[in-house]
């Protein structure tokens, strides 16, 4: 049965950290390589996209103890596990969308989001990603972590797996389910483009999860 995307993740909290951290290839090194990318002026403004309980933040931290953080999770669980582990710092938690979420135009040193926005289309992404774009100062960058489909025949699969998942259970709301759709690398950096990212760099992978650095 499909599950609403943020009662999803709100069950998993219990053991969330431990489960990401020891069952998803590579990433007791991608969170510090993400953290790595990102900048290291202190007091610098960073955007999270899908937060969670923090396990990118907990790393960037490490390196850049003074930044300041927007982060944005549809589950209120997930949030205050975050908050309840960074209490010294300055942390601005959304509870909601993001695509939903006004980001403003020019005010983040960089973006970053880990292993969230595979769960959506090309269309989603195109209208996220001019924003997130937008709200970045010049010469910023996003760096994204995510999981991604091997082939366009696997990413397809993935989208009509969802759609004939809907279909039988009846569901035809606008809200989002938890199913992961993934997009090839080369369609997200197509759509990453299209936004209006000047430039997309593939930095390493772990398996089928990428990390790739996109410049305002
Ligand atoms: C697999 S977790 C990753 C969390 C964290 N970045 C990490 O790597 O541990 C995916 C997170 O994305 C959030 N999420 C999914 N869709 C979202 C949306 N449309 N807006 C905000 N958050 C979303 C979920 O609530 C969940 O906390």
């Amino acid at each position: 049965m499909l599950e609403k995307m943020s009662e999803f993740f709100e069950k998993r909290l219990s053991g969330y950290d431990e489960h990401m951290l020891s069952e998803i290839e590579g990433a007791g090194e991608f969170y510090p390589y993400t953290a790595s990318l990102l900048p290291k002026r202190p007091g610098c403004t960073i955007i999270d996209l899908g937060c969670g309980t923090g396990l990118e933040l907990e790393e960037y931290f490490k390196i850049n103890p003074t930044a300041k953080i927007t982060g944005i999770d549809l589950s209120e669980a997930m949030l205050k596990a975050l908050s309840a582990k960074f209490e010294d710092k300055e942390l601005n938690l959304i509870c909601g969308s993001y695509f939903d979420t006004e980001f403003g135009n020019s005010v983040f040193d960089a973006a970053v989001s880990v292993e969230s926005l595979h769960h959506f289309t090309k269309e989603q992404k195109l209208k996220l990603y001019h924003r997130l774009k937008e709200s970045l100062k010049p010469g910023g960058c996003f760096v994204l972590t995510d999981y991604f489909a091997e082939s366009e025949e696997l990413e397809a699969e993935y989208f009509n797996t969802l759609a004939l998942l809907k279909k039988e259970q009846g569901i035809n709301d606008n809200e989002f389910y938890h199913y992961d759709t993934p997009l090839t690398v080369e369609h997200e950096i197509a759509v990453l483009k299209q936004a209006g990212f000047s430039e997309i760099n593939v930095k390493r992978n772990w398996g089928a999860t990428y990390t790739l650095v996109c410049l305002r």
